[in-house]
């Protein structure tokens, strides 16, 4: 109920970035590959102020200010960039684990990626925090000597930290050596855990597209010129730090640690680590749906399932039963999201056989037979001129809604199950007018592929392709969510007026 009233609120919120930028461009649904964008810009960015930067206690903020100042063009620009991209992957991280909490993307088979991604969010913060430290300005020294604080609660250490902080002359050059020697390899080590956070994704989406990606870049520009990113004064370990402004995005606990205990912040973070890490198990569904299954008497081994799986559940193995064919699809149980959309790849998802219909790859639950009847009496009782079956999917909007006299609707688990001889079918042996393929908004497919797979074999760019027979005009996309009524029955509409004005009994080749 209340999972239900959140994702109301959030496509109610994406509703208004759709309409500027349309389902395909909206940031929201691509708020994992922008992150992964943001962190080749702070890369890059970071890549050339390495250049310049000295280490050592003064070298270290005489060459931050140099770059900011002396070449602000370049240095400063490249500063600033630094500085809102790091800013600016807190925000997407934050929003893209807030929205697959809310859609429910974080349960099962996901877990493994939500596990990661709690790690990633530390590996985040250490890294943008060790960042402060390097310009060695005042802010430097309240994070340093706080951040040595907060450490000494857990008496790690035989001799307390922030002992290496309070007098001038504590910190030596070489201290900035292992600083930068961190802010090197704590990145490389991050991204070594988004390549596994999303390494169980088949066809992650580690690139947003380009006009999203680069209206990132223009967005940091502008910000670098507006509002350039400058230092404190430079550290001084004989001085309380005075007024210091915060960077929120990283230090928002710091003051905590002064105004609680370090001993509270230390109970606040934990507890934050483990209630997240928790969550995948807190909240697991009652009941998880059948996993898909083999059988072997339908495969042909053409690895197609194998290529479509979005979980990369499915691995082609050594043939068991004799057949010439050399290998077999294999599914994992514990990566298989039950969406199936290897049933809509495999080349025996043919309605068409009137001996008993079962493909290479079933969800038990939901067996292509079962579906092929449904259909077959469901259309059976429509009528007028104007006749159309609608393939919905069970994660976005209710197609049974659509239901009339002339109106028949199937839903699957997920739209990428549909088999396009599925559609050439409906068209020809059962008789209906057109058909109304829907799922969910386009970029934000609860199960990744379903809508990608889905248009590109109606394109018959990817096998198993649409049969060529089969008139497009006969066809109406709606990428619609729960919430868009409006965009459901505009598409309907639309199909519905279009197919009336086609010529009546010649459905197949003849138009
Ligand atoms: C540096 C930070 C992060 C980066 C770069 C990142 C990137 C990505 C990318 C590229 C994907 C694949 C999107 C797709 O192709 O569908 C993904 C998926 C995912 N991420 Fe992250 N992520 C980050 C942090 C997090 C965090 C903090 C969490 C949650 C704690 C999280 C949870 C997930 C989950 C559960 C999925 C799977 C979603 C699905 O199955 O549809 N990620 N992430
Ligand atoms: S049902 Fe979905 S996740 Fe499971 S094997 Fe098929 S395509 Fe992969
Ligand atoms: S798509 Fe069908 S025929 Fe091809 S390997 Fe998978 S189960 Fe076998």
């Amino acid at each position: 109920m209340m999972n239900k009233y959140f994702r109301n609120i959030l496509q109610r919120l994406e509703n208004l970035f759709n309409a500027p930028f349309g389902q395909r461009l909206n940031p929201w649904y691509h708020l994992g590959a922008i992150t992964f964008f943001l962190f080749w810009v702070i890369l890059v960015s970071g890549i050339y102020l390495y250049i310049f930067y000295r280490t050592g206690v003064d070298e270290a903020f005489q060459t931050v200010e140099s770059l900011t100042h002396d070449q602000w063009y370049a240095g400063g620009v490249m500063r600033s960039l630094h500085r809102y991209a790091s800013d600016s992957i807190v925000v997407t991280m934050l929003l893209h684990m807030l929205r697959n909490f809310i859609t429910g993307r974080f349960h099962s088979f996901r877990y493994f990626s939500w596990v990661i991604g709690v790690l990633l969010i530390w590996l985040v913060y250490i890294c943008g925090i060790n960042g402060y430290w390097m310009v060695w300005d005042r802010l430097a020294q309240f994070i340093a000597v706080a951040t040595a604080e907060w450490f000494d609660w857990l008496s790690l250490f035989g001799q307390p930290l922030v002992r290496n902080f309070l007098m001038q002359g504590a910190v030596d050059d070489r201290f900035f050596t292992l600083l930068s020697f961190t802010h090197i390899t704590i990145p490389l080590v991050l991204l070594l855990f988004m390549w596994v956070h999303t390494k169980r994704m088949n066809h992650a989406e580690t690139n947003p597209p380009r006009y999203l990606a680069v209206g990132v870049v223009m967005t940091l520009l502008v910000l670098a010129l507006i509002k350039p990113a400058l230092s404190h004064a430079h550290a001084d370990l004989s001085l309380v730090p005075g007024v210091i402004h915060l960077d929120w995005f990283y230090l928002a606990p710091y003051p905590l640690i002064y105004v609680w205990s370090p001993g509270a912040v230390w109970a606040l973070v934990g507890g934050i680590t483990l209630l997240l890490l928790s969550i995948p198990w807190l909240f697991k569904p009652r009941a998880r749906a059948p996993v898909a299954e083999v059988h072997l008497d339908n495969c042909n081994g053409c690895e197609r399932c194998f290529k479509d799986c979005p979980y990369s559940a499915i691995t082609m193995q050594p043939r068991t039963d004799g057949k010439l064919h050399a290998l077999q699809p294999v599914v994992d149980p514990d990566l298989c999201a039950s969406c199936g959309i290897c049933v809509g790849a495999c080349p025996s998802s043919m309605p068409f056989r009137h001996n008993k219909l079962v493909s290479g790859i079933e969800l038990p639950h939901r067996m292509l037979m079962t579906q092929r009847a449904d259909i077959d009496r469901a259309l059976a009782v429509l009528q007028g001129n104007a006749r159309v079956m609608v393939f919905g999917c069970d994660c976005a909007y209710d197609v049974r809604v659509l239901q009339s006299e002339g109106v028949a609707a199937l839903s699957l688990p997920c739209i990428g199950m549909l088999p396009p001889a599925f559609v050439d079918y409906v068209l020809r042996d059962a008789h209906a007018d057109g058909v109304l393929i829907a799922g969910c908004r386009e970029g934000d497919c609860q199960y990744r592929l379903g809508i990608r797979w889905t248009e590109q074999r109606l394109a018959r760019e990817r096998a198993p392709h649409l049969r060529r027979r089969v008139p497009l005009q006969r066809i109406e996309l709606c990428w619609a969510g729960v919430l868009d009524d409006d965009l459901a029955h505009t598409a309907l509409a639309v199909l519905r007026a279009r197919i009336a004005r086609l010529p009546q009994g010649k459905i197949l080749g003849l138009e």
